[in-house]
């Protein structure tokens, strides 16, 4: 059984600064609701129920939201507003929460090994929480990727079809088909360019790991842009075994571009806000 839930949440942001210059990007806000709040909720809803935070400096907000606020909650207690918390209390009631810093930004990779005392010698998801991920007519995409696991137990990646033309925004695989939305995973290039890549299937921010990637991101030296890439592990996870690629059923929003984010601001606006589902 999947219980523990990755969020590594240590990146600079640098594509939305300034906002992101004193605050976490996991901390913007769609709508009314965190980013981080949405990936835990997502894990929670998969029966994930430990949460670990890898954080960096400047991050104390992501610890202060999933916690109980005195004064306020003082403040609101016996009001109408308290219904404005009750989501946020149902995810601190039912989730634990553990944190680490990664001292220095060395890639996602590094990132996930910086995980690895909250998450000791068991499979785990990865959500990368500028990823919002959503399914407005079924499971959630971690829910749906925790079952492919009790079925297969293996590292399994999710991927969306992009763009031949933005491959070199995403880690690209190339694999075999074994069903129409799961693939089995032969290679793995982190950002090609569109000439070099090998498909345009894309891994989003989404993973389920079996611990012995650890090991293997031990072994791996920086890749592309200097950073330890979690791709260049995958790799050989998938060589000496097998890494399945999963196309997911529902919408992914890259969040930590503007267009992403206003995309998903419409889209809950209109799904989950004005249908009086936001909270
Ligand atoms: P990104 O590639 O989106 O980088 O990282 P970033 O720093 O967050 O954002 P930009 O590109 O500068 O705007 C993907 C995920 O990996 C985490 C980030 O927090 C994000 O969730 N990450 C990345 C780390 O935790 N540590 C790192 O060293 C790098």
């Amino acid at each position: 059984m999947i219980k523990k839930c990755l969020f590594p949440a240590a990146g600079y942001g640098t594509r939305f600064l300034p906002a992101t210059k004193a605050m976490p990007k996991e901390m913007l806000p769609v709508v009314n609701k965190p980013l981080i709040q949405y990936g835990v909720e997502e894990a929670l809803e998969a029966g994930l129920n430990q949460i670990a935070i890898v954080t960096g400096r400047g991050k104390r907000a992501l610890e202060d939201h999933f916690d109980i606020s005195y004064e306020l909650e003082h403040q609101i207690r016996n009001t109408d507003k308290e219904r404005y918390l009750s989501g946020i209390r149902r995810l601190i009631d039912s989730c634990s929460f553990s944190y680490t810093r990664q001292i220095e930004m060395r890639g996602l990779g590094h990132a996930i090994l910086s995980g690895r005392p909250l998450i000791g010698d068991e499979p785990f998801a990865v959500v990368l929480a500028d990823d919002l991920c959503l399914n407005t007519e079924g499971d959630g995409v971690l829910a749906q990727m925790v079952r492919l696991y009790n079925q297969f137990r293996c590292s399994i990646v999710a991927i969306e079809e992009v763009p031949p033309e933005e491959t070199s925004k995403y880690g690209i695989i190339a694999g075999e088909a074994i069903r129409d939305d799961i693939y089995r995973v032969s290679s793995m290039v982190e950002k090609p360019r569109p000439e070099d890549a090998p498909s345009n299937l894309a891994i989003i921010g989404r993973y389920i790991l079996t611990p012995d990637i650890f090991e293997l991101i031990e072994q791996t030296e920086p890749g592309k842009g200097g950073e330890i890439q979690i791709t260049d592990a995958l790799m050989k996870q998938a060589q000496q075994g097998c890494v399945l690629a999963y196309r997911f059923k529902g919408r992914r929003f890259d969040c930590g571009s503007a267009e992403g984010y206003i995309a998903a601001t419409n889209f809950c606006f209109e799904h989950f806000y004005k249908a009086g589902k936001a909270f």
